[in-house]
C-alpha cells in the first residue's frame, strides 16, 4: 500500500444547506439565478484562498447529503428544469461545476467525492448503482487527479445487505471508471490492502483512524496497535477534545518514534 499523506488537497465543502428534518432548505432548491450568484462570491473566495495556500489541488465535495448530492439524489432532486429527472440532468450541475473549475486551475488539479450509496441528511437514491455508474462514466471526460467513492456500508444508514458481505459493490464503478480511484469508509490496514491487491482501488482513504492515530502511516508500517476512535468526542465543540490530543506512539523511553 502506499500512502499518500503528503498531497494538500484543498476541499470545497458546501454545507451551506441541510435536511428538511433540521427545518433548513436544501440547495437544490435555489432557482438558477441564485445558484449563479452564490457561485460568484463562493468561487472568488474559494480560489482567493487556494490560490494564496499553495494547495496541490481541489477535492470537490459531491458526497454525504451535501450541495452536490443533493442535485445527484432523487430522493431529493424533484426539479423538473434541466437539473432534475433523468440521471444526466442530476448529473449536470456537478459536472459544468467540474468542468469550470478544471478550466480556472487545470482538470488534472481537481478531484471529486461521491458516495451514489449514502443515504445520510435524507438524500439517497432509488437506482445508486445505475447512478454512480452513469456518473463516473460521465467523470470519463475529464483528465482528473482522481474520484473518491465511499464505500455504501459505511455511507448508509441501513446495514449491510447479504450481497455487501461477499462482495465489493464499488467494482462495477470502478471497472467504469477510466482514472484513478479511491475508496473510503471502514477500511482497516488488511482490507486496505485487499482493496489496492485485488485491483479495487488505486488507493484507500482513512478518516477515523487517520484522526485517532495522528502517527497512522508509522503504525501502518510498524504494524502496531491503533488508537482506538472516541465517537463521543466526533462533534463537540466545547470543550474541543478528540482532533488533537490522541497519543503519538513512543519507545520504550517515551520518545515520538
Ligand atoms: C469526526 C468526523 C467528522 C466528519 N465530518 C464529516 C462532515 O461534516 N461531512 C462529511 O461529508 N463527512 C464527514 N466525515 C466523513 C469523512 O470525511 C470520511 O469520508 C470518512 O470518515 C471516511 O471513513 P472512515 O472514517 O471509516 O475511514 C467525518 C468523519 C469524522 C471521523
Amino acid at each position: 500500500m502506499i500512502l499518500l499523506h503528503h498531497l494538500d488537497l484543498f476541499v470545497l465543502f458546501l454545507s451551506a444547506t441541510s435536511c428538511r428534518s433540521c427545518g433548513f432548505s436544501y440547495g437544490v432548491y435555489w432557482n438558477d439565478q441564485y445558484i449563479c450568484r452564490y457561485y460568484f462570491v463562493f468561487w472568488s473566495l474559494q480560489f482567493d484562498v487556494y490560490r494564496c495556500t499553495g494547495f496541490d489541488g481541489i477535492e470537490l465535495h459531491a458526497a454525504l447529503g451535501m450541495y452536490f448530492d443533493q442535485f445527484l439524489k432523487d430522493s431529493v432532486n424533484d426539479r423538473t428544469d434541466k437539473y432534475g429527472g433523468s440521471f444526466e440532468n442530476r448529473c449536470r450541475h456537478l459536472i459544468e461545476t467540474i468542468q469550470a473549475v478544471g478550466e480556472e486551475i487545470g482538470q488534472e488539479r481537481v478531484a471529486v467525492k461521491i458516495s451514489p450509496f449514502s443515504d445520510v441528511f435524507g438524500a439517497s437514491d432509488s437506482d445508486p448503482l445505475n447512478l454512480g455508474l452513469h456518473l463516473v462514466k460521465s467523470l470519463n471526460n475529464f483528465n482528473l487527479l482522481y474520484v473518491h467513492c465511499l464505500a455504501p456500508h459505511h455511507s448508509r444508514t441501513k446495514p449491510k445487505t447479504p450481497e455487501e458481505t461477499t462482495t465489493s459493490p464499488l467494482t462495477p464503478l470502478r471497472e467504469a471508471y477510466k482514472g484513478s480511484f479511491f475508496v473510503a469508509g471502514g477500511y482497516n490496514q488488511e482490507d486496505g490492502n485487499e482493496a489496492i491487491s485485488s485491483g479495487n482501488a488505486d488507493a484507500v482513504v482513512y478518516g477515523q483512524l487517520f484522526l485517532a492515530n495522528p502517527d497512522l502511516p508509522k503504525r501502518f508500517e510498524l504494524h502496531s496497535a491503533l488508537n482506538k476512535p472516541n465517537h463521543a468526542t466526533y462533534y463537540t465543540p466545547d470543550p474541543v477534545v478528540g482532533y488533537t490530543d490522541y497519543p503519538f506512539l513512543e519507545d520504550a523511553h517515551g520518545i515520538r518514534v
